[in-house]
């Protein structure tokens, strides 16, 4: 499932989401034309409140009348949290956009005893202490969240209340334990690497996974590239690292799972991924304690949309075990849309916006098995195919989706031959590609382009790839 995440972090929440006193609020606070932009995008999850900032955080300050809520120092961040969103304004906003939430709790400064009062405020239909709570506050059914992420890149020791792996292990365990004690219909996530090069890798996933195999669902990886070098070639190459940690992620699951004598198949949740890097020196010289600051506020080029769009042909590729993907994030951080806190347009789009609109609307269905014959480029210790192809098939809508992407500076020949469908009708074709790569989408408009294909009666599909080009085929 494509998902998003929005943290409690710098302009995600306030003046992203929330505004209040912005002309496009509705009586709730809720910006209208972010919520316009967001259904674009078509994201059904969404994690929430963080991020490195829920290791810190207290649940209960984020409900109740607005005017109580204390005003906190957000540790994380370094910044003011005011408190004014919070649980109920979230899971208003959930419904405006169509998305369940993927909650996490606090397993940093907090732990089973907030777990359980949370999923009880939250989950319990009536007559208890934090149940009764949530009905005072507004809510009278409960909020039924199926989706929890126990805790967040605990394995960092950037995070408030780091953990060993057997610390978290061990915690997350009993706060699973307590949580489905309260409800046994919920679905858990595991705190998984931070990133694929994090020196505990690989003992951080096999010991936990000791602990909790049984309790959780999902296992989640988080990962984020860079440009530093301004070298095209390796960053497009990055895909090859995000497919091997996956890998490497799966072959760890399945060693404990036999091990361990199970049956169970543990899945994966990427429930970080992005490009992140243009705005990390700039957020070192912000000034602490402010509210809604500008914090990792990268402004996307189009080789980064390259690159969002190679990951996300990994994770359709691997959709038999990545269930989740949630694009961090979705608004203003790190996001593929921004927004104005004054003036027009009061909202823009990001060049990453646009390929990860296509995986997200058309990406749905079952993944096929893709058979290439490409040439490849080396770089460090991997073979890239100068082109990848993700497939899949919508049984709803009948519909064959291609999503192709040209890693080479010259054009390329697809020919592609499906079998066991019969397929004739183009719906659509797009590409998107001859832009500069450094520029983001201020300085030159980006949009899709119409790509000219054939289908022929042997059932092939022939296409000249644009170079450096994002390609998707829709057709019937
Ligand atoms: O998405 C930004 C931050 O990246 C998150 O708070 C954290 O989980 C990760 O390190």
């Amino acid at each position: 499932m494509w998902g998003s995440f929005t943290e409690q972090l710098g302009r995600s929440i306030y003046t992203g989401i929330y505004q209040p006193d912005h002309p496009q609020a509705d009586d709730k606070g809720f910006r209208k034309d972010v919520i316009q932009a967001i259904s674009q995008l078509n994201v059904p999850l969404i994690r929430y409140p963080g991020g490195n900032f829920v290791s810190g955080y207290n649940w209960e300050d984020g409900i109740g009348p607005k005017e109580k809520r204390p005003t906190r120092l957000d540790l994380a961040w370094k910044s003011i949290e005011t408190n004014e969103f919070g649980l109920h304004e979230f899971m208003q906003w959930c419904k405006l956009v169509n998305a369940q939430p993927d909650m996490a709790i606090n397993l940093g400064t907090r732990g089973i005893d907030a777990a359980r009062n949370l999923i009880e405020y939250c989950n319990f239909p009536k007559g208890t202490y934090w149940s009764d709570l949530r009905r005072k506050n507004g809510a009278e059914n409960p909020f039924n969240i199926k989706l929890w992420s126990l805790g967040n890149e605990m394995d960092g020791d950037w995070q408030i209340g780091h953990k060993t792996a057997h610390e978290y292990g061990r915690l997350a365990h009993e706060a699973a334990k307590v949580m489905r004690l309260v409800d046994p219909s919920i679905e858990l996530v595991a705190s998984g690497s931070s990133l694929h090069d994090m020196e505990t890798f690989g003992n951080w996933e096999e010991t936990i996974l000791d602990d909790v195999y049984d309790d959780v669902e999902y296992l989640s990886l988080h990962q984020y590239y860079d440009n530093y070098e301004h070298d095209i070639s390796k960053f497009l190459a990055s895909s090859e690292d995000f497919d091997a940690f996956i890998n490497d992620v799966i072959a760890i699951c399945d060693a404990v799972k036999a091990r361990k004598h199970s049956n169970k198949i543990m899945y994966l949740a990427m429930d970080e991924w992005n490009v992140w890097y243009h705005s990390k020196s700039a957020d070192e010289k912000q000034k602490p304690w402010q509210i809604a600051p500008h914090l990792l506020e990268d402004h996307y080029n189009f080789a980064d949309a390259l690159v969002v769009g190679a990951l996300a042909i990994v994770l359709m590729k691997h959709a038999d075990r990545v269930k989740i993907g949630c694009l961090a994030q979705l608004v203003n951080v790190i996001a593929p849309i921004m927004t104005r806190t004054h003036g027009n347009p009061s909202v823009w789009y990001q060049s990453i916006f646009y390929p990860f609109m296509q995986v997200s609307n058309f990406g749905q269905g079952t993944a096929l098995t893709v058979k290439n014959d490409v040439s490849t480029y080396h770089v460090d210790n991997h073979e890239v195919p100068y082109v990848d192809v993700a497939a899949v098939y919508n049984d709803k809508q009948q519909e064959l989706i291609l999503f192709i992407e040209n890693k080479a500076n010259v054009s390329a020949q697809l020919c592609s031959k499906i079998n066991n469908l019969v397929l004739k009708n183009v719906i659509s074709a797009t590409k998107f590609s001859g832009y500069d790569f450094e520029l983001t989408n201020e300085k030159q408009i980006m949009k899709f382009q119409n790509l000219t294909i054939e289908v022929n009666d042997n059932n092939q599909i022939q296409v000249e790839l644009d170079p450096y080009s994002w390609n998707v085929i829709r057709i019937a």
